[in-house]
Order: structure tokens, then sequence, then C-alpha cells
């Protein structure tokens, strides 16, 4: 079998890069270890930069963001019994965030890349890549009625997400890990319960961080701070409603949050991880592949469809004779993902009770909530990194 671009992984990134490419009149095979159905299930991100947004309508996938889609102007942070309000419009000219879940981006792009004929495979076994210095890298993977393939491809891209494994096949010599881990972990629910905020709620609190986020106007997701090797089976709905209403609570202004049943719940471990360069020959990482944020800054899916709207004009270069972008591919992407990195790193430690931490980190904590809702230039710092830095789109994703 031949394609141009043998793509591993239908995640948001690994779906995004194929469209852009089938675009620029590129074709690709995508292959996924997950059934449909999972993919489609699997409950993560929720917000969306504007840049995002725009770049999901420019390459006509929005039709359903843009009906569906909440628009955001701004979060709350809430911290010794007070809810502070940060307005991103008034501080950044005008941008916002949209609530669209990250299953609804999935599900769009795969309906979209199946009604185009795109070549989409899933629950295949035995992912690998090879000859990834030569011209003609090949993909291998079993099939899902067990037949194997081989796929000679221009290029490679491991869209793979953390525990995939073509950044495992870059000679480990080759690459540069920087790597923390927090000692911490989210534990998330979805509730059919309607919000009880109107914006999200970002909450420090002395028994943990707690965050309302939402769906829909019927749905909500909310996130726990727990222990970092917390089981699920410890927290029964009903310790998980009463953590949140404690860490919540707002004594005197009557504001209650309204409980329902849930729907789905989850932990997750909390890490910042960047692995560069995010290029070795002719397979590119992007995504998760490449780089994990802890989920506090609202970045991990924005920056995998960042990277995928540097990547696909890459790749048309690349095929053209020309490696110009290509070679520029890895700097230009962990410019924005150490950015990124930083930010989800501050808002991260700022926000969450670190387990041992004395009082002096206490009040380092409080002191820095307390300077970013009553000084403008903290708060736009704030405002313009949780809306997208830089703000501009990355270059060019779509053909001219
Ligand atoms: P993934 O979504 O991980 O996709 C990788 C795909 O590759 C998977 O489908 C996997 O099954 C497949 N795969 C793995 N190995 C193989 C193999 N060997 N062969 C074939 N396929 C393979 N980000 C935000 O921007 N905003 C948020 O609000 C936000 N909230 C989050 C909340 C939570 C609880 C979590 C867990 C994450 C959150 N994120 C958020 C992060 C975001 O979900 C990820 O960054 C995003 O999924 C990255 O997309 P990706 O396509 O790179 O990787
Ligand atoms: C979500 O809605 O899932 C969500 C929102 C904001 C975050 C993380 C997750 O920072």
């Amino acid at each position: 079998m031949r394609t141009q671009v043998g793509i591993v992984g239908a995640g948001p990134a690994g779906l995004l890069l194929s469209h852009l490419l089938a675009l620029r009149g590129i074709d690709s095979v995508v292959v996924e270890i997950r059934s449909r159905a999972y993919c489609e299930a699997r409950q993560r991100a929720g917000v969306i930069e504007d840049g995002s947004v725009r770049l999901l309508r420019e390459a006509g996938l929005a039709g359903r963001l843009d009906r569906e889609g909440l628009e955001h102007g701004g979060i709350y942070l809430q911290f010794a019994g007070e809810r502070h309000h940060i307005d991103f419009r008034e501080l950044t000219g005008g941008r916002t965030v949209t609530v669209y879940a990250q299953t609804e981006v999935v599900k769009d792009l795969i309906a979209r890349r199946i009604a185009a004929g795109g070549a989409l495979h899933f629950e295949v076994t035995d992912t690998e890549v090879d000859h990834l210095e030569s011209e003609r890298p090949v993909l291998r993977y079993t099939d899902a009625t067990g037949v194997r393939h081989e796929v000679t491809c221009d290029a490679i891209a491991g869209c793979d997400g953390f525990h995939g494994i073509c950044r495992l096949t870059i000679p480990p010599g080759l690459t540069t890990v920087r790597e923390r881990e927090y000692p911490y972990a989210w534990l998330g629910i979805l509730a059919d319960v309607p919000p009880s905020t109107d914006e999200l709620i970002y909450s420090h609190h002395r028994d943990g961080f707690a965050l309302h986020s939402l769906r829909s106007p019927t749905v909500s997701r909310l996130y726990l701070q727990v222990e970092p090797d917390e089981s699920i089976v410890n927290w029964p709905d009903a310790r998980i409603w009463a953590e949140l209403a404690r860490r919540f609570e707002l004594p005197g202004t009557g504001w209650e949050l309204k409980q329902g049943p849930v729907l789905d719940k989850g932990i997750t471990p909390m890490r910042s991880y960047v692995s560069a360069p995010m290029r070795y020959g002719r397979l590119f990482l992007a995504g998760d592949a490449a780089h994990i944020v802890p989920p506090t800054g609202a970045k991990g899916l924005n920056l995998a469809m960042a990277d995928v709207s540097v990547l696909a004009p890459a790749l048309d270069a690349l095929l053209s004779g020309d490696d110009g972008p290509a070679a520029a591919y890895s700097a230009t992407c962990l410019n924005r993902v150490w950015r990124a990195t930083h930010f989800s790193w501050w808002m991260t430690t700022m926000l969450h009770r670190t387990p041992g931490a004395d009082e002096m980190a206490a009040e380092l904590q409080l002191s820095q909530l307390r300077y970013v809702v009553s000084s403008r230039a903290a708060a736009t710092s704030l405002a313009e990194n949780y809306t997208g830095y830089p703000p501009v789109p990355a270059p060019a994703a779509l053909a001219s």
C-alpha cells in the first residue's frame, strides 16, 4: 500500500491533520488502536481558544461548533471565600474562548473524514513505524480483521498521544525530555445538571482545588483535586458532591451548587512533559505524543490543533521538495508549547494545595491570587495566556 502521509492516532491531532492535508490534496492513512465509539466517548477537554475556533472555521469544520458551542468571555477565580471575575473580553480587546467538548470535535472530524472517503482504520493492533531516516518511511499495522498491512509513505505523523509508540522509536540520545509530575490528580465528573455558574469557576481551597466547567445548558463538568494514587472506588457520588459543595461554597451569598446524576467519572494524573525536537527524519510528532500539560490551563487540545496547523503546510512543502518549513516545524511549535507549559504550571501551582506545604507557601499562593484579581497587568497576563498566546493563529494551515 502507498500513501503520502501515514498518521498514527485518531485523536484531535491526527484527525485534524488528515483533514487539513486533504484540503491541500494530500492523501493520508489514519490508524487508531481504539474503536470509533471509544474515541467519540472519551471525556476530556472542553475549552477551545479563539485561534483554534478560527482554524476549525476556516477548515470548514465549525458548523456544529458555531451552533452548539458556548462562547465565554472570562472565568472566575475563587479563594478565601471570595469569587472574582476575570473579564477576558475587556482585558484582551475582545478575545474569548468557546466551551465545546473534545468528544464533539472528534465526532465532527471522524464524520467529515468518513464522508470524504478518507482512510481511517479503527481497532488496529501492533502499529509499527520504520525507515524513518529514509524518504520512504513505513507504517505497519494489523487491521480489525487480523490482516497485516505495510504502507509506504513520504512522511509519518506521530499523533498517538502520550502513551503511543512513535515517540519511543526516536533513538533516546537524540531527544531532550523535560518532565514534572505533580503530587495530586483530578477526579472529573460529567453530571446531568444545569451549570450553577455562567463562567468556569477555578476555586482555590485549603482542602484542595476544584473546577466548575460545563458542557451545555443542561450538563455540567466538575473536577476535584485528589491524591495522585487515589482510587475512584473511594469516591461514591454523594462524597464527590459533598466535597465539591464545600470547595465552591460562598457563605452569605445564597449561591448553591446544583447536584444531579453523575454520567461519567474518572481520575487523571497531572504532568508537564516536553520531548524535543518534535521531528526525527521523516517522523513528525504532534500533540500529546510530544508534550503534556496539566489541564488547569485548558491548553492540551489547543496545542494539538496548533501543532498540526503548522505541520500541514510544512508537509505540503516537504512533499514538493522544500524542507524549509519542515526543518522549522519543531522550533515553531515548541515556542507555543513552552508558553503553554509555563502558563499551565503557573495556574496549577497557584491553585492547588501542595501536600506538606507550609504556611509560608500558602500565604505566597494567596498573595499571588490577590495580585491577579487586583492588578490589571496581572489579570491581563492570565487573560491573554488563557485565550491563547501567541494570539494569532499559527501560520496558514490551509492552502491559499
Ligand atoms: P490523544 O487525544 O491522546 O489521541 C491519541 C490517539 O492515538 C488516541 O486515540 C489513542 O488511542 C491513539 N493511539 C495510541 N497509541 C496508538 C498506536 N500504537 N497505534 C494507533 N493509535 C494509537 N486540553 C484543552 O485544550 N482544554 C481542556 O479543557 C482540557 N481538559 C482536559 C481535561 C482532562 C481530564 C484531560 C485528561 C485532558 C484535558 N485536555 C485539555 C488535554 C487534551 O484532552 C489532550 O491534550 C488532547 O486529547 C491531545 O490530543 P492528541 O490528538 O494529541 O492525543
Ligand atoms: C473542561 O471543561 O473539561 C475543562 C475546562 C477547563 C480546564 C480543564 C478542563 O482548565
